[in-house]
């Protein structure tokens, strides 16, 4: 339905009233969001929360706060747009043109609302899509203008939200390398908090786009209203949270403006990306579950496919490898019963081989003494073997020891008239450059043309940007950190485009970079460097608020030997279960294990896979000394509990753990799975029968006193 302005829609009401707000009603099946026309033109948020049962209640709401708050106006806080004119005008005043709202899929609709300055011709449109059953919201900005010449864009937020609430509670995912998305929770009071990053590429090293806001008062996995939000972009975000004088908190969400006044020639449209929230008035396992859903429908690349089991040879060789050695880890790989084998870092260069980080990127040709007969034999080989074959690229980066540095000096980020500096001995190759977009696409597309047979990549970022420079955008160094991610999507659609089908995990020194508009392009990420399973349960769980299991990758290694393999497989059986170790590193009692925690977990994809998360015990509670997780499948037939006892105290107290999402009326048979060879269950009521109502009302006796331990429960219904 095209809604004209407001102003017409005014006189079309009764003579006797005076020009009625118009409201814009912005449903999923759970939330509601209202904005408020007023008299003025100006658009307030009125409402956001659970969705309201009446529409006649709307003209009760309080008007609320400006929606999309400009600088230069009446306001004293942080806006979301900042719009330097061509007279040097930097103030933007937006006004209600018009409103559209259709359904563009299923379950999908969309929200449009025009905006624009009666002074400047500037147009704002801002979007809101709603996903019905998932309970998402989507939004994004249009921004475009008709002044003759470019206007200066100072700042540009996807979507801006505002809440009137007694107290905030924010809780943030921050960290680094090998500590990723470490969870703390602060209250929100007067002034400002702002989450960013100005990392360029891998740029959510320290803190990816993420957060939970609980309002009233702290949440938890079932009680309290809750937004879980993130950002679609694969650079710098920045999520500032202020409260002001009223007590109200405004959430502004987008690119980070740092560095990055971006200058809009007329006619041109300037997008922001996607801003992604929810809501729930049940606690943060709801919410989580909200995106762990949209996501696989919509978000995710093949987000309902099935995912590749794999033995990656990184940790089990690191650079030191052959063709020999890469052919006994298939065997490896066969005997353990997992899809792939995947080859990582160190396969080319010759010239500068690729012996270590310290050379060779940029020189994608495979390294003759150690494979001479190319990556076919290895596809080959896997072929026999009958399993599939995987590489690792880290085609935006260069190596100054190497052939492509020589060549093309111009296609690195780097300063004039500075000396170099090098994060892991390496830089970033110049994406705002077409040239350098057809190169980087050419990495992928040429061995895809050469080697067929290859069935998956993984697609590493191991720098920031660095002496950040562009040589080709010149005198617009301000667009470089914008126009470096529109290069990367170029090339990433091209690559989506030509082989829509093929599977690839999104690597950044860990998860360094990871956002739901790059996992349009990839199917799983790879989560941490850190794959010591106490570290994992801790990493895992703070993604797991955001990211289905089937996206996170988790391989067993031999990081902390402390912790048996089985404790160590059922942690990365949690996510998207791979191996990067070498069976001379197990015994034959752990080979057996694996063997059948890899069945298992094949067998169990419905409920980890595609299933119902339920966090019912989180590392971080209390002492730190246990957690347990359980999947359950949509039809409630098959669950799964895994739990962990890490470091229990002394004559602790151990609680039955209560179940959740179950159906109450089913009887399920509760077996202790993933046993190492020759143990029994020492789990109380395994193998019997209970109700789904006493799973959920008392629970099971799933913990113990030991260290290091841990259980797989696999819950039937009968
Ligand atoms: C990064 C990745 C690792 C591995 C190395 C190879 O650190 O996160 O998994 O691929 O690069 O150099």
């Amino acid at each position: 339905m095209k809604i004209k302005s407001f102003l017409s829609l005014c006189l079309l009401a009764t003579a006797s009233t005076v020009a009625a707000d118009e409201f814009i009603k912005i449903n999923t099946d759970q939330i509601g969001m209202v904005l408020r026309v007023k008299d003025n033109g100006r658009l307030y948020q009125s409402y956001l929360g659970k969705r309201l049962a009446n529409d006649n209640d709307l003209q009760h709401l309080p008007q609320g706060n400006e929606v999309y708050l400009t600088h230069g106006m009446e306001d004293y806080f942080e806006p979301a747009i900042e719009v330097h004119h061509n007279d040097a005008n930097p103030s933007l005043l937006l006004k209600h043109v018009s409103h559209e709202q259709k359904n563009i899929q299923p379950g999908v609709d969309e929200t449009v609302i025009t905006m624009q300055d009666d002074k400047y011709p500037v147009t704002v449109k801002l979007h809101y899509v709603s996903y019905a059953k998932e309970n998402i919201i989507k939004t994004f900005t249009e921004i475009s203008h008709q002044e003759k010449k470019p206007i200066q864009l100072e700042r540009y937020a996807s979507a801006m939200l505002h809440f009137s609430r007694p107290a905030y509670y924010l809780t943030e995912f921050s960290g680094d390398w090998i500590y990723e998305a470490t969870m703390s929770t602060t209250p929100l009071n007067f002034g400002k908090k702002v989450l960013d990053t100005k990392l360029g590429a891998r740029a959510n090293m320290f803190t990816p786009p993420m957060f939970i806001l609980s309002l009233d008062k702290e949440s938890n996995e079932t009680e309290g209203e809750v937004i879980l939000g993130t950002l679609g972009w694969t650079g710098n975000f920045r999520f500032t949270f202020e409260v002001d004088n009223k007590k109200d908190l405004r959430v502004i969400a987008g690119i980070n403006p740092y560095f990055s006044e971006y200058s809009l020639p007329k006619g041109e449209t300037f997008r922001t990306p996607d801003f992604y929230f929810t809501y729930s008035d049940c606690g943060r396992g709801q919410a989580s579950r909200n995106f762990h859903d949209w996501a696989r429908k919509y978000q995710l690349k093949d987000g309902q496919e099935d995912r590749l089991t794999l033995l990656n040879n990184w940790e089990a060789t690191y650079f030191d490898f052959d063709e020999d050695k890469l052919v006994e880890l298939m065997g490896d790989a066969v005997k353990l019963g997992v899809d792939m084998f995947l080859l990582d870092d160190g396969w080319f260069g010759n010239k500068y081989e690729r012996h270590s980080d310290t050379q060779g990127l940029g020189d994608w040709d495979e390294t003759k003494h150690k494979l001479p007969h190319g990556i076919q034999k290895l596809v080959d080989e896997a072929a026999k073997r009958n399993i599939k074959f995987g590489i690792w690229i880290e085609p935006e980066m260069v190596s100054p020891k190497s052939e492509l540095y020589e060549k093309h000096k111009d296609w690195v980020i780097h300063l004039p008239n500075r000396d170099e500096y090098y994060f892991r001995n390496q830089m970033v190759l110049d994406l705002s450059n077409p040239e350098v977009q057809d190169f980087v696409f050419g990495v992928v597309d040429g061995l895809m043309t050469k080697y067929p047979g290859i069935a998956y990549f993984k697609w590493d970022c191991n720098s920031p940007i660095t002496n950040i420079y562009s040589p080709y955008l010149k005198d617009k160094q301000t667009h470089l950190y914008v126009d470096y991610v529109r290069g990367l999507y170029k090339v990433l659609d091209r690559i989506k485009a030509k082989y829509p089908k093929l599977p690839m995990m999104l690597c950044s020194g860990g998860s360094g970079r990871i956002d739901y508009e790059a996992l349009k392009y990839f199917t799983e990420f790879w989560a941490s460097d850190n794959t010591d399973p106490i570290q994992r349960l801790f990493i895992q769980y703070g993604y797991s608020f955001f990211y289905p299991a089937k996206s996170m990758s988790a391989h067993v290694t031999t990081w902390n030997k402390n912790a048996s393999i089985k404790f160590r497989t059922d942690v990365a059986m949690m996510g998207k279960l791979g191996f990067d170790i070498k069976l001379s590193d197990m015994s034959s009692d752990d080979l057996t294990y694996c063997q059948g925690a890899v069945k298992n977990y094949k067998r169990l994809r419905p409920a980890i896979m595609e299933g119902d998360l339920y966090r019912l015990v989180s590392p971080y509670e209390g002492l730190r000394t246990h957690a347990a997780n359980q999947f359950v499948c949509k039809d409630k037939d098959k669950a799964v509990v895994f739990a962990f006892d890490v470091y229990p105290g002394y004559g602790e107290k151990l609680l039955p753990v209560r179940l959740q999402g179950l159906d109450a009326n089913k009887q399920y048979r509760v077996k202790e799975i993933n046993m190492m060879p020759g143990q029994g269950s020492s789990l109380e009521g395994n193998d019997r029968v209970f109700s789904g109502d006493y799973l959920m009302k008392v629970g099971l006796n799933l913990f113990t006193g030991n260290k290091l331990y841990s259980r797989v429960v696999e819950i039937t219904a009968e």
